[in-house]
């Protein structure tokens, strides 16, 4: 018989992702969490954070989840229990597995779970855990490394339409109760021993860092010779061994997974005496890259010293409140050790919200935050400053200039509604810019 209770332990981002997906395939559902407060307000139907979707699928379950604190519940009621805790950087870049640990120490003597692991953990943890389970004379707990891969935003698409389930271990019964629980018809399976699945984890985290680092840099070469990255990424991903994807250029990734994950794996390297020369190579590439708005605004004014410049967006990226390691947060900062004053807005997280946000004013809506301003700075791909096209809004600034950091807006558009508009690697003509759809031309050819 197929498992149909499953057990949740961490109610973040991929703990109520991962229920809401499951509930609303008809499984049962305990979720589990240390914090009172918020257990309390799940039940009550209250997100601890905004994800899209992810409140109507957990309502349209209600009934099948139930939330608690009380590990005796999660176990005596469930048989497979997915440990979806996170795991914070230490101080030298490995990842804290301190709450991972707590997990299994805390499993009851009279229960004998599948263990699943959803959190991030470093290559290596599966087998200390396995270890671990063994010094603690718990051969009976079966463990298996089952990696998520969703991304804010989409998390719920992501987690219900995923490109591959991996799923690592030892003991293949435990792997097929597992795979049992997915949709295997909707994405290939890859069954593999825990190791290899903790690391297809990070290898892709480190690989999807790298595209963008990559088509960055190109981006600022295109700056320095006059083409037009839209048009050479689009060219690069139409080679089938290349793909489209990820190859958006930019000030940078940022959020809770890219630099953490990397560091972590990083260490991991470092700890086996094997260099990551390229995913090295990776962050530094990010680290510059946000430098390049300061660059590209000093060009246009001057100086940044006492300019009044509009930072527009705060979260990490579209559809989240999530700043950590938001690229947005680091210019604000870049911003501010230049002299700028800086006026932000996003439209879900306020500048007072941020631990550490340097002193800025805060505007309510996008017309406050241009107001007066010397440059605006698009730093989030939030679909809401295309409103920044009004022609009425230009017209508002001291300055109608505009650094694109996420090349949201369509350049001949910004120059038509009376902006000096520069993005990322498009500085070549506007024409340039564009990317050429039509292939008939290559069809003919042939
Ligand atoms: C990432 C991975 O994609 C996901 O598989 C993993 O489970 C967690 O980490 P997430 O951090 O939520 O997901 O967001 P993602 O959409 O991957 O974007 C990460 C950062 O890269 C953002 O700052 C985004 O703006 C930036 N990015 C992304 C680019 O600059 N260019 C791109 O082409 C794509």
């Amino acid at each position: 018989m197929p498992d149909r209770k499953i057990g949740i332990v961490g109610t973040g981002y991929v703990g109520l992702v991962t229920a809401a997906a499951f509930a609303s395939r008809g499984l049962q559902i305990v979720c589990h969490d240390i914090d009172p407060a918020r257990i309390a307000s799940l039940r009550a139907g209250v997100l601890p954070f905004f994800e899209p979707a992810l409140a109507e699928t957990l309502a349209a379950a209600r009934g099948t989840v139930d939330y608690t604190t009380d590990h005796e519940r999660l176990y005596r009621r469930t048989g497979v229990v997915f440990v979806c805790v996170d795991t914070p950087p230490s101080g030298d870049g490995s990842a804290d597995l301190s709450r991972v640990g707590t997990v299994i120490e805390a499993i009851p003597r009279w229960a004998s779970p599948l263990v699943v692991m959803k959190s991030t953990v470093p290559v290596g943890t599966g087998r200390r855990i396995e270890a671990l389970l063994a010094n603690l004379d718990r051969a009976d707990i079966a463990y298996i490394s089952n990696p998520e891969f969703l991304r804010e935003g989409s998390a719920i698409a992501d987690v219900t339409h995923p490109d591959r389930i991996v799923i690592g271990g030892t003991d293949p019964t435990a792997i097929e109760r597992v795979a049992a629980l997915y949709e295997t018809e909707l994405a290939p399976i890859v069954r593999t021993d825990v190791t290899s699945a903790e690391m297809i984890k990070y290898a892709s985290n480190a690989f999807l860092a790298t595209k963008i680092s990559f088509i960055n840099e190109i981006a600022n070469l295109c700056d320095a010779v006059g083409a037009g990255i839209d048009t050479v990424a689009a060219g690069m991903g139409l080679d089938h061994r290349i793909g489209p994807n990820f190859l958006h250029a930019g000030i940078g990734y940022g959020g809770s997974c890219f630099a953490k994950d990397i560091s972590a794996l990083q260490h991991t390297a470092a700890s086996h005496g094997t260099a990551l020369h390229v995913v090295t190579a990776t962050q530094q590439a990010n680290a510059h890259q946000a430098g390049r708005v300061i660059e590209k605004l000093a060009a246009h004014l001057g100086t940044l010293d006492g300019a009044r410049i509009a930072l527009l967006g705060l979260s990490f990226k579209a559809d989240t409140t999530d700043a950590r390691n938001s690229v947005g947060v680091h210019l604000a900062d870049l911003l501010a050790q230049a002299g700028a004053r800086l006026v932000c807005y996003d439209p879900l997280v306020r500048p007072e919200d941020i631990a550490g946000m340097p002193s800025c004013t805060s505007a309510a809506t996008l017309a406050d935050a241009i107001f007066g301003t010397d440059g605006a700075v698009i730093a989030t791909e939030w679909p809401q400053y295309h409103d920044l096209l009004a022609p009425a809004l230009s017209a508002s600034m001291r300055t109608p200039l505009i650094i694109d950091g996420r090349n949201l807006l369509d350049p001949t558009a910004a120059a038509a509604a009376g902006y000096t508009y520069e993005g990322i690697g498009r500085s070549g003509t506007p024409a340039g810019n564009r990317i050429v759809e039509s292939t008939g031309w290559l069809r003919a050819a042939a």
